[in-house]
């Protein structure tokens, strides 16, 4: 699917507990410019099921799992983390839900834009119609 990235990061083996990190401008394709996390998340409910005009992100299952459910208008695709090492990419004007979230999971989300009501597009038929350019 164009754009979306599963990118590993920096993992550094310890016998103390391992480390990972993202500095700006080295492990993700974007500058970062607002982080928010989801935890607490009810068993059996999802988060997403929008997609963004502009905006960009890159989210880790910091702890526990969950799935992310892309959908770019053509195609279908199920991405599991489950690392916290490893997360996914999503450019703008990808469709996105976050389904099947373990027990005291934490979703780390890394956006280049403050947050913006405006930019949500929470329409899927809506979301088609920019997609293919019918809007
Ligand atoms: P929303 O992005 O719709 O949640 P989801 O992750 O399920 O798509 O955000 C839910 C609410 O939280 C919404 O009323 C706006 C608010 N919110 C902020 O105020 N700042 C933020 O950075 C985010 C992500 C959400």
């Amino acid at each position: 699917m164009e754009g979306i990235q599963l990118i590993q990061l920096p993992k550094i083996v310890d016998p103390r507990g391992n480390l990972s990190f993202i500095e700006e401008g080295s492990q993700i394709p974007f500058p970062i410019e607002r982080t928010y996390w989801i935890y607490d998340v009810p068993g059996g409910e999802m988060r997403g099921g929008h997609a963004f005009y502009e905006m960009q992100e890159f989210i880790v299952a910091l702890s526990g799992s969950f799935d992310v459910v892309l959908d770019d208008g053509v195609s279908k695709k199920i991405i599991s983390l489950n690392r916290s090492y490893s997360g996914v990419y999503i450019p703008k004007m990808i469709w996105r839900s976050l389904e099947n979230f373990s027990t005291n999971s934490l979703a780390l989300v890394l956006s280049d834009k403050s947050y913006d009501a405006k930019d949500y597009i929470r329409d899927y038929d809506l979301y088609l119609k920019h997609k293919t350019g019918k809007q």
